[in-house]
C-alpha cells in the first residue's frame, strides 16, 4: 500500500477539507503514516490567514528537499487556502522545485486527477472559479464521539484585514437535505456532537432563494436521534437574530456556547475593519443573549495592532474585553494580507508597542477566564468524554456544553459517553474535576 501524510494547517473547516482529501487517498489505495521520511506522497492543506501560517509551510516544504533528492518518487503537494494566491504558487514555481502539485481550495474535488497528472510532471491548478459545491466526496474521519461537518463556503463579509474571501470564493450554502443526510450518517456511526462550520453560519441559506435559514435548519438539526450535541462556528455579531437566540436557548441538544469575534474595542477601528457594528451594539447584543441564555460562554477573536490603531484605540479593546467578560478570547496581532484593502493602510504603532499591547490584552483575558473558570468549582456538569489525556492516559478529557475542557480519572470504556463530572479546581485553560 502506498502511504501518505496529510498536514492541515488553520481552522476546522480546512481540517474538513484535509478529511476529504485522507478520503480519496483513501480511495485509491493509500494509508496513512505520521512521518514524511514514511510517506510516497507528503500533502500541505496551508492556511493562509496570517504570515506566522504562511512561514511555517514554506520552512516545512523547505525542509523536505533532501528527503526528495534521496527518494525522487515521493511527492509533494500544497493546497489550500495558501496556494489559492497566485503570488504562493508563482514563489512556489520558482523557489520550491521539488514541489510536485500546487492546487486551490477550488481545485479540491480535482485531486485525484491532479495526483495521477503530477506523477509525470508538475502540475499548477488553481481556478478563480468558486466552484459549485461538489457534494459525496468520501471522507475520513477522526473516530467518534466529535464530527465537523461545513454547511456553507467561502465569505461575503470582506473584513478589510482579511484575505479569506478572495482565497474561499463567495458565500455558497449547502442544501439543507445534504446536511441533513451528512448528521443521520454520522449518529448511525456513532458520533454524539457535531459541530456546524462556515464563516459565517448566520447567513447560511441566503444564496438558497431565502428557502431557509440558519435557525431553520436548526431546527430540522435537533430532531436527529443519536447526535445529541450540537455546536456552531463562525457567528458574525451582524448577522445574529432574535429567532437564533431564542432557539439556542429553547432546544437542549445546541450547546450553550457561542464564539463572537468582535475583532477590536474602538468605533474607529472597527469601522476601518468593515465590522458593520459599534462596540456599544456589540456589549447590548451579548447583553441580550445572556439575558436569555445566562450561563453561555461567549468567545472571541481579538486583533491588536490593526493599521491606524493607536494606544487609544488599544485602550478601548482592554474596556470592551473588561465588559464583555469572554470565556475565553483568540487572540492575534494583525498581520498584513497581500490584496486586502488594509495592506494598503498604514501604521501608528511600532511593533514593539504592538507586542506590548497584545501582552497586556493576553493578561487581562487570562484573569478573566480564570475568574469564569472560577465560578464552576463545585458544580456538576455533564461532560461528553472525547479521550484520553495525552499527557497522562489514566486521565480521562472531554468537555461541558459550554466547551470547557474538564479532566478527571476514570475508564477508558467511559469514551464517546456523557457523564457527570463534580468540577473541582478551575484552571486558566481548563477545569479537573471527579466522575
Ligand atoms: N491578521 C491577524 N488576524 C487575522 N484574522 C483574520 N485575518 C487576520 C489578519 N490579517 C483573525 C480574525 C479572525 C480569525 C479567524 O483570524 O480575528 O476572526
Ligand atoms: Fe474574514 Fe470577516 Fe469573512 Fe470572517 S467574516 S472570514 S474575518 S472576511
Amino acid at each position: 500500500m502506498k502511504k501518505a501524510l496529510v498536514e492541515t494547517y488553520g481552522c476546522a473547516q480546512n481540517e474538513t477539507d484535509s478529511e476529504k482529501l485522507r478520503g480519496m487517498l483513501h480511495e485509491m489505495g493509500y494509508e496513512f503514516v505520521n512521518s514524511a521520511k514514511d510517506a510516497d506522497l507528503v500533502l500541505f492543506n496551508t492556511c493562509a490567514v496570517r504570515e506566522g501560517a504562511e512561514l511555517r509551510v514554506y520552512g516545512n516544504i523547505g525542509a523536505l528537499k533532501h528527503e526528495k533528492i534521496r527518494r525522487p518518487s515521493m511527492l509533494i503537494g500544497v493546497c489550500g487556502c495558501m496556494a489559492q494566491q497566485e503570488h504562493v504558487a508563482a514563489e512556489i514555481r520558482r523557489k520550491y522545485p521539488h514541489v510536485d502539485m500546487v492546487f486551490g481550495t477550488h481545485a479540491l474535488p480535482r485531486f485525484p486527477e491532479i495526483l495521477e497528472k503530477a506523477v509525470a510532471g508538475r502540475v499548477f491548478a488553481a481556478e478563480n472559479e468558486d466552484g459549485a459545491i461538489t457534494e459525496d466526496l468520501p471522507v475520513r474521519r477522526d473516530p467518534p464521539p466529535l464530527a465537523k461537518v461545513p454547511i456553507m463556503y467561502g465569505c461575503n463579509n470582506f473584513c478589510t484585514y482579511c484575505v479569506v474571501p478572495y482565497v474561499r470564493g463567495r458565500e455558497r450554502s449547502r442544501q439543507p437535505s445534504n446536511v441533513l443526510k451528512d448528521l443521520t450518517q454520522l449518529a448511525t456511526d456513532g458520533y454524539k456532537e457535531v459541530t456546524l462550520l462556515g464563516q459565517n453560519v448566520n447567513s447560511y441559506g441566503n444564496d438558497l432563494g431565502g428557502d431557509v435559514t440558519f435557525p431553520q435548519l436548526l431546527r430540522e438539526a435537533v430532531k436527529i436521534d443519536g447526535i445529541d450535541r450540537i455546536r456552531f462556528v463562525t457567528s458574525h455579531p451582524k448577522d445574529i437574530s432574535d429567532e437564533l437566540i431564542d432557539i439556542l436557548a429553547t432546544e437542549d441538544k445546541l450547546c450553550k456556547a457561542l464564539h463572537l469575534p468582535v475583532q477590536a474595542g474602538s468605533d474607529r477601528i472597527l469601522k476601518l475593519m468593515n465590522r458593520s457594528y459599534t462596540a456599544e451594539k456589540y456589549l447590548e447584543l451579548i447583553g441580550k443573549v445572556r439575558s436569555k441564555i445566562p450561563n453561555i460562554a461567549i468567545t472571541s477573536d481579538i486583533i491588536v495592532g490593526f493599521p491606524g490603531e493607536t494606544n487609544e484605540d488599544f485602550e478601548q479593546t482592554l474596556k470592551l474585553v473588561e465588559k464583555a467578560e469572554f470565556d475565553m478570547a483568540f487572540t492575534f496581532i494583525y498581520s498584513k494580507r497581500r490584496g486586502t484593502p488594509a495592506e494598503k493602510m498604514d501604521d501608528c504603532l511600532t511593533p514593539e508597542e504592538k507586542h506590548r499591547n497584545f501582552d497586556k490584552l493576553i493578561e487581562l483575558q487570562n484573569k478573566i477566564s480564570l475568574k469564569k473558570n472560577k465560578a464552576y468549582e463545585g458544580g456538576t456538569y455533564k461532560v461528553l468524554v472525547e479521550g484520553e489525556s495525552k499527557t497522562n492516559p489514566e486521565t480521562l478529557t472531554g468537555r461541558t456544553g459550554t466547551g470547557k475542557i474538564v479532566n478527571f480519572k476514570g475508564p477508558a470504556d467511559l469514551i464517546c459517553q456523557t457523564v457527570d463530572v463534580t468540577v473541582t479546581e478551575a484552571k486558566t485553560w481548563s477545569l479537573a474535576g471527579t466522575l
